[in-house]
């Protein structure tokens, strides 16, 4: 079911004790709200998710995890398994994040994968997808997305891909403070819902959460959240501040 969702991707910032004070204060405010005007989520890294499920059991935030390996188990020094993830009740997982694909050679192949292993360990994936600057530059930022939807996701069946929730983030608008226009961010969440209409009909594409992420912040979340094909955003550098991050939670 299409949802509004705020999910904060906090990537490899904060000492356990940092994490601790941001995670407690992101609750206090949380409980002072009578309806929240969004699901949030939470992805902190990997050595803070027990904590940060602790902190989340009293005051209703998800809790999820910034990667996941490709393998079930075994021989894989430094990986985290979807079932290690599952067995430690963790919900949500981000994948195909321009940084990993980036920086840790991930590949749409590989993410294929991985939003399996997800899916089969009853992990909602939140799917990365969005286009460098030289591509939209040249006016191919259709093509690029249409490409990560197809091969990161289109094997899956109309079921399993009503468990993904998809993250658009153009590359060019990360950590760089310069945001998508609504314009830029309606017009392109629009295409994908026209993508997964095509591939897998209209209602599963009406389902479908798609979240905007890429220097979304207190300022600037209500006017992208107001776009009719944009569900909610994930947030990084903003979700590092308490206030920022609720601020943005009730964005709608
Ligand atoms: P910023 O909000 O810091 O631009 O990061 C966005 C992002 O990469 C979320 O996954």
């Amino acid at each position: 079911m299409r949802r509004n969702v705020v999910a904060g991707n906090w990537k490899m910032n904060n000492s356990f004790d940092q994490a601790e004070e941001l995670l407690s204060a992101i609750a206090d405010e949380l409980d002072k709200i009578k309806t929240k005007a969004s699901e949030v989520v939470v992805c902190p890294p990997f050595p803070y998710l027990e904590m940060a499920k602790d902190i989340a059991l009293e005051c209703d935030f998800g809790v999820g995890a910034q990667n996941v390996s490709q393998f079930d188990a075994g021989a894989y020094t430094g990986e985290i398994s979807a079932s290690m993830l599952a067995s430690m009740s963790v919900k949500f997982c981000i994948i195909g994040h321009s940084e990993r694909r980036k920086y840790f050679g991930e590949t749409d192949e590989t993410l294929a994968i991985k939003v399996k292993q997800l899916l089969a360990n009853d992990i909602e994936p939140i799917f990365c997808i969005g286009e460098l600057l030289e591509e939209r530059e040249a006016n191919r930022h259709f093509d690029v997305v249409k490409e990560q939807m197809e091969k990161g996701l289109f094997h899956l069946s109309a079921d399993e891909f009503h468990g993904v929730i998809i993250a658009y983030e153009p590359v060019w608008a990360i950590g760089t403070g310069k945001t998508a226009t609504s314009e830029q961010a309606q017009e392109m969440h629009a295409y994908i819902r026209t993508l997964i209409s095509k591939k897998y009909g209209q209602s599963v594409a009406d389902d479908i959460t798609i979240l905007y992420g890429g220097s979304c912040n207190a300022k600037n979340a209500q006017e992208l959240f107001a776009n009719k094909d944009v569900d909610g955003g994930l947030i990084g550098g903003a979700s590092l501040k308490a206030e920022d991050f609720i601020t943005i939670v009730q964005s709608f």
